[in-house]
């Protein structure tokens, strides 16, 4: 009876799970497949601990209050811009998390009934044998935690600007690199080996399995540290990707579906994210991963010359006028939005402006901003209408038609070089056409590059007009001017 119940939980919170990843596919019903999601991993989570009874009712209840206070506050307290690194940080501790479950599991067949620690991690009842296809699982959930959590960190620390954002590149890196990976390889041959005479010959699988979670810690470091910390988000998705396949071993460690099923399910999003990440930017994925590229904006980055070439400065006046009396704005939004929280101000000018009679619409690029969907999370927290929204595909036919193309806080995302020069790092990478508007308005604080560290040659074509400030700044004025007029 117990049995089927906690199957009947699991499945259901599997279902819950697939049903919740669905709604993220639109802005539209991502909230909702969020709570959907979080509700099967409640019941999930529930239902092994009360019908295991692995702790009592009031504990867990307890455990429920205090982590829900954590992550409230956390998640109240985060700025969208450092969304990455908490995505980051929480990947990290799923993958410690994962490593962690993996060696209690060993270390309970070690712990004498007579010590307390025994009532903490109790064999159950018919204690299955350790053997290889058990060593396998607990290395594996050993080896991928463990670099989960010391590569999170280590991203973590780069988005945060606690460590040099800079690629860390020195000579023997990879040689490094090469023989700790073998040296993990190594120490899980030795667990696998020792399976079948432990506990009672201990050594090999205990020494193997502190060689392993050392080594796969400085493997975390070693992978991360020589990229670039720009291209952090597309490695945190990976990472991401990482700490499900590890929860997913230890799912396989201690026979729990829930944990396999949910591991696997966040193992392939985000192995599929990352992939969007890189085509968006028109990368491999080794490209990412072989580092050097996306360092601190402008430092070691190929910055062309502007010599001879001249910006034209527009005055909020101008920029009100060209907006107010314009048929047709789109909006370009990109990473410096993100950074002056400007959206109330985006959606407030939007909207004074279709009161105006201005057609108003939103061309969204894949990767504007630092994470998929940033500038998508961040308009509907501006409760920006969802079909005012375009993907870049719908929408970049349309900028020949439209008066202007106001572009606020973007910069690669609208370079025109990805389009025909080769030798830039953006080359390849699609762009939103907002050169080819009869007027293109920009909203940045200076000349200085994007994420890229690339000059933007867009900002010296003639029909550019630049509005130097901070975007929310900018756009403050520019709605006081508008309704001035
Ligand atoms: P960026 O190219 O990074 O440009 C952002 C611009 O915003 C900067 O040039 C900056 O210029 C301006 N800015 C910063 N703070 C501002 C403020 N307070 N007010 C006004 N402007 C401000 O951004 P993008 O066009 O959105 O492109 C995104 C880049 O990130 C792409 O290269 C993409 O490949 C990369 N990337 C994206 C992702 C995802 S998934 N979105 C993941 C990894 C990498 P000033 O300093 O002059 O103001």
């Amino acid at each position: 009876m117990k049995t089927t119940l906690i199957d009947l939980s699991y499945l259901i919170a599997a279902a819950l799970f697939i049903f919740g990843l669905k709604r993220l596919q639109s802005p539209k019903t991502a909230r909702g497949g969020n709570l959907i999601a979080a509700l099967g991993m409640l019941l999930a989570v529930v239902a092994t601990l009360f019908l295991h009874r692995i702790i009592t009712p009031i504990e867990m209840l307890a455990g429920l209050v205090l982590g829900s206070a954590i992550g409230a506050v956390l998640a109240l307290r985060v700025p969208m811009t450092a969304m990455p690194e908490m995505v980051a940080a929480f990947n990290g501790f799923g993958g410690l998390a994962s490593a962690l479950v993996a060696i209690a599991e060993v270390a309970r067949y070690l712990i004498p009934e007579t010590t307390g620690l025994a009532a903490l991690l109790p064999l159950p009842v018919e204690q299955p044998p350790f053997d290889v296809q058990l060593a396998i699982t607990v290395v594996l959930s050993i080896l991928i935690g463990m670099v989960t959590f010391s590569g999170s960190f280590v991203a973590f620390g780069k988005l945060g600007g606690y460590i040099t954002g800079n690629p860390v590149l020195f000579p023997g890196l990879r040689l490094l690199t090469l023989l700790v990976a073998l040296g993990t390889l190594v120490s899980m041959g030795f667990v696998i080996a020792g399976a079948e005479t432990f506990p009672l010959i201990a050594d090999p699988v205990v020494g193997g399995m502190v060689a392993l979670a050392g080594l796969a810690l400085v493997l975390g470091v070693l992978l991360v540290i020589p990229i670039g910390g720009a291209d952090m988000p597309v490695v945190v998705s990976l990472l991401n990707s990482y700490s499900g396949l590890a929860a997913a071993a230890t799912g396989f460690v201690l026979d729990n579906t829930a944990l396999i099923v949910s591991g696997a399910l966040v193992g392939a999003s985000g192995l599929i994210l990352t992939r969007i990440m890189c085509e968006a930017m028109n990368r491999s994925l080794l490209n990412v991963l072989l580092g050097g590229f996306g360092g601190e904006a402008g430092e070691g980055s190929a910055v062309a010359t502007a010599e001879g070439k001249t910006v034209q400065e527009a005055t909020v006046e101008d920029a009100a006028i060209l907006l107010a009396y314009a048929n047709k704005v789109i909006i370009a939004p990109g990473y410096g939005m993100a950074v002056a929280q400007a959206q109330h101000q985006v959606r407030e000018l939007a909207d004074l402006l279709q009161e105006r009679g201005v057609e108003v619409k939103y061309a969204i690029h894949p990767v504007a901003g630092r994470m998929p969907g940033h500038m998508n999370v961040l308009l509907a927290e501006a409760n920006v209408p969802y079909d005012q929204l375009y993907e870049m595909d719908e929408i970049n036919d349309e900028f020949e038609s439209a008066d202007v193309a106001l572009v606020i806080g973007a910069n690669d995302v609208v370079n025109p070089a990805a389009r025909y020069d080769k030798s830039s790092p953006i080359y390849g990478m699609p762009i939103l056409n907002v050169d080819r508007a009869k007027t293109v308005l920009v909203l940045k604080r200076s000349m200085r590059p994007g994420y890229s560290g690339i000059e933007n040659e867009l900002f010296y074509l003639p029909n550019t007009r630049m509005l130097f400030g901070d975007a929310r700044e900018s756009l403050t004025k520019l709605i006081s001017e508008i309704k001035a007029l």
